[in-house]
């Protein structure tokens, strides 16, 4: 890569912007660990590189997910960004910053990219036909229609596929189409929708292609979008819609799609705010600067045709690369619930290092598109032989012998410099992989090296010279080498495993594992007491991990099936005989006379006439009625009682109201019932 050479480049480096609404996954991981890593190894190399990431927070599935758990869409996005950047951070993904598309910056880019493409001609609008949830209120995207299959007569099938049968149609020839959401009957109505002008593109968009900036196999897959033709891309939503509102489009919002890429500019832009850094370098028309998207292989469609185009005909500059990885699956399979492999970054940070994760991810990524497969068996062995079986290996067999002979300094004179000059210059070729994104070469190159250096060690076998007299200095130079050949490993690992270069630098008693620190022999230079960097993954947590996984989903099924309300708030209580219902004498009531209570804000002091006899009740239903609303009206109370004495006097029983913080509700008898008569 000619790049390498011209120091220090400027880079803005993305990952794609996971949905506000669902924890994130090993999947999700695949993404983030291979941008980190790769962002690692840039600012490694001493270039200029910034890491930008966001929650994706607009759109129906949200607002719906929203309603569901009885919060506000911001309430929701507010915690489940947390979690995000919880899960991240304990996977060492180390963003320059994490935003939210839900943000003002947003809102800015957002309207002017929009005003940009619309006065340049590229939006159109037109009047389309939807399915309507008439109860709901809302316009029905495809995946919210379920209905019967009109090929095979299967029921229960999605608006455009039938997973029975495989068939594709459109909602409008479903039998019996309902909504998902309300169940209720759909209406067509029509509406009027904003497209962008994706056609206006068609040969800007050849030419960026054929210029590089996608992987071969993209390239393929675009050329072939490209012969069946563009269509126009709806990216208006009617309302209700969380996300924002066109500019000159009262009641219409901006398609979540729209604004998500858009995400990536507005999260640089806080970014570029809070640290001084010069937005428009990486921005305008022809900056000097490169801008790097991973993303995974479902969403190249909008990255690499509707992004583009967007940038361009908003004058702004085009990504120098999209970067696709391929989906992860798990034992072979696609990640499934029931078998326990799917597993949440959370699960599986409870039972093991996510270094391990680091590692196996680089050691198995291309700059392909593959899928890759997380083989826990394969996982297993291949942390255990090669991050402790061969590199933590080479420090913990020298370690001991320079703490025992030199007291931790290394000898004053090199004694394999050739050796180590060849850990040094691989240095190059392992980076040129890292710049194109072979990990996995990389790691085949860093374990070829930790096994030459074990095979040094093995060789020279300094346990035995240790034993005769007079040898300690050849020992102590044996081990000085080899802890010479850790540190030029640690070099090359540090992008992939961070926590655990941390450590080694420490023990090292190095400033910095940086690329180019590598080049400074360490000579006379003391190191700190050994610590085990990493140790052996073992079986029974990964087994653990897994029934985790799946206890996951049995929870996932609860929050799905649990009634919503009430209900759900106050489980219904134990069961009791009708015996211990008869003991409650319950009796109709007149309110006689309803007074304040002095010092207390929540009660009022009810004088109840049963027809008779009269009692004094304190309730706490202050907040809901006024004493002359009460006065004169039928209630329903508990006459046998124990009588309770409260500061404000002795309360003899109590009315029945319903209630919780949102109101209170007093039973009343229907008309025609009597004070003092039973209830039962
Ligand atoms: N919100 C959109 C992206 C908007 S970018 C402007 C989205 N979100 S997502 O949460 O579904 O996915 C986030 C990223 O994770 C995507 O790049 C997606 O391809 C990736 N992955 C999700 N599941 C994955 C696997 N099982 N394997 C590998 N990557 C996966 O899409
Ligand atoms: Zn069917």
């Amino acid at each position: 890569m000619s790049n390498t050479a011209r120091h220090p480049r400027k880079i803005l480096v993305t990952s794609a912007l996971p949905y506000a609404n669902g924890s994130i996954h090993l999947g999700h991981l695949l993404e983030y660990i291979q941008t980190d890593i790769w962002v690692r190894f840039q600012k490694s190399r001493g270039h200029e590189c910034h890491y930008v990431c966001a929650d994706d927070a607009h759109g129906t599935a949200i607002m719906l997910r929203a309603e569901q758990e009885g919060l506000s869409s911001e309430a929701l996005i507010e915690r489940v960004s947390r979690e995000h950047q919880q899960d991240f951070a304990t996977f060492g993904v180390a963003f320059d910053n994490y935003h939210s598309t839900h943000s003002e910056e947003n809102r800015y880019f957002s309207e002017l990219i929009y005003t940009r493409l619309r006065d340049a001609g590229h939006i159109a609008t037109r009047d389309i036909e939807q399915m309507y949830d008439p109860v709901k209120g809302l316009f029905l995207a495809d995946r919210f229609i379920k209905g019967t299959c009109p090929k095979c007569g299967a029921d229960d099938q999605y608006g455009d596929n039938c997973e029975a049968c495989g068939a594709t149609y459109t909602p409008a020839e479903l039998i019996d189409p309902v909504s998902a959401i309300s169940g209720a009957t759909p209406e067509v109505r029509s509406s009027t929708h904003y497209f962008f002008k994706l056609p206006d593109f068609a040969r800007f968009l050849q030419g960026w292609i054929d210029e590089g900036h996608v992987q071969p196999q993209i390239r393929n897959k675009l050329m072939e979008w490209f012969e069946s033709g563009f269509n126009e891309w709806d990216i208006s939503r009617d309302a209700p819609y969380f996300g924002f509102e066109i500019p000159d489009a009262p009641g219409k919002y901006f398609y979540v799609w729209l604004d998500a890429p858009i995400g990536y500019l507005a999260s640089f832009k806080n970014l570029c705010d809070r640290e001084g850094i010069d937005f428009d370098a990486y921005w305008q028309k022809n900056s000097e600067a490169e801008v790097y998207h991973f993303i995974g292989k479902d969403i190249v469609y909008f990255h690499a045709l509707f992004w583009p185009a967007m940038l361009h005909g908003a004058k702004l500059r085009t990504p120098s690369a999209v970067n696709c990885h391929g989906f992860v699956t798990v034992n072979g399979a696609k990640m499934s619930k029931s078998r326990g492999t799917f597993i949440k970054a959370a699960t599986y940070a409870e039972h093991l290092n996510p270094e391990y994760l680091r590692y196996y991810f680089a050691a198995k990524l291309t700059s392909g598109i593959d899928d890759l497969d997380l083989n826990l068996e394969d996982f297993t062995a291949r942390v255990n032989s090669d991050l402790v079986g061969k590199v933590v290996n080479i420090a913990s067999r020298c370690a001991g012998f320079v703490k025992k002979l030199a007291d931790g300094k290394l000898s004053a004179h090199c004694a394999e410099p050739d050796l180590v000059a060849r850990f040094i210059a691989a240095g190059d070729g392992i980076a040129e992989d890292f710049e194109a994104r072979e990990f996995g070469r990389a790691m085949r190159k860093v374990m070829e090296l930790a096994d030459e250096a074990n095979t040094y060690i093995a060789e020279q076998e300094p346990w035995v010279l240790a034993k005769q007299a007079g040898r300690e200095q050849e020992v102590l130079e044996i081990c000085s080498v080899g802890i010479n050949l850790f540190r030029q490993l640690m070099v090359y690992l540090a992008p992939v495993v961070p926590t655990m270069a941390e450590g080694a630098r420490e023990f090292l008693k190095l400033e910095t594992l940086a690329w180019h620190s590598r080049h400074d022999l360490l000579v006379d230079h003391e190191i700190d007491k050994f610590k085990p960097l990493m140790t052996r993954i073992e079986r029974d947590r990964i087994d653990a991990m897994m029934a985790a996984s799946k206890e996951d989903l049995v929870e996932e099924q609860k929050l799905k099936d649990a009634p919503r309300g009430p209900l759900a708030e106050e489980p219904i209580a134990a069961e009791i005989a009708f015996d211990d219902f008869a003991k409650v004498d319950l009796r109709i009531a007149r309110i006689a006379k309803v007074d304040y209570v002095e010092g207390a804000d929540k009660l009022l002091q009810l004088t109840l006439d049963l027809g008779g006899e009269t009692r004094t009740v304190f309730a706490g239903i202050r907040a809901a009625y006024a004493p002359e609303a009460l006065e004169g009206r039928l209630t329903v109370m508990v006459a046998n009682l124990a009588p309770r004495k409260m500061r404000f006097g002795v309360s003899e029983g109590m009315v029945l109201a319903a209630g919780d913080d949102e109101g209170i509700y007093l039973l009343s008898p229907d008309s025609g019932a009597e004070p003092g008569q039973r209830v039962r």
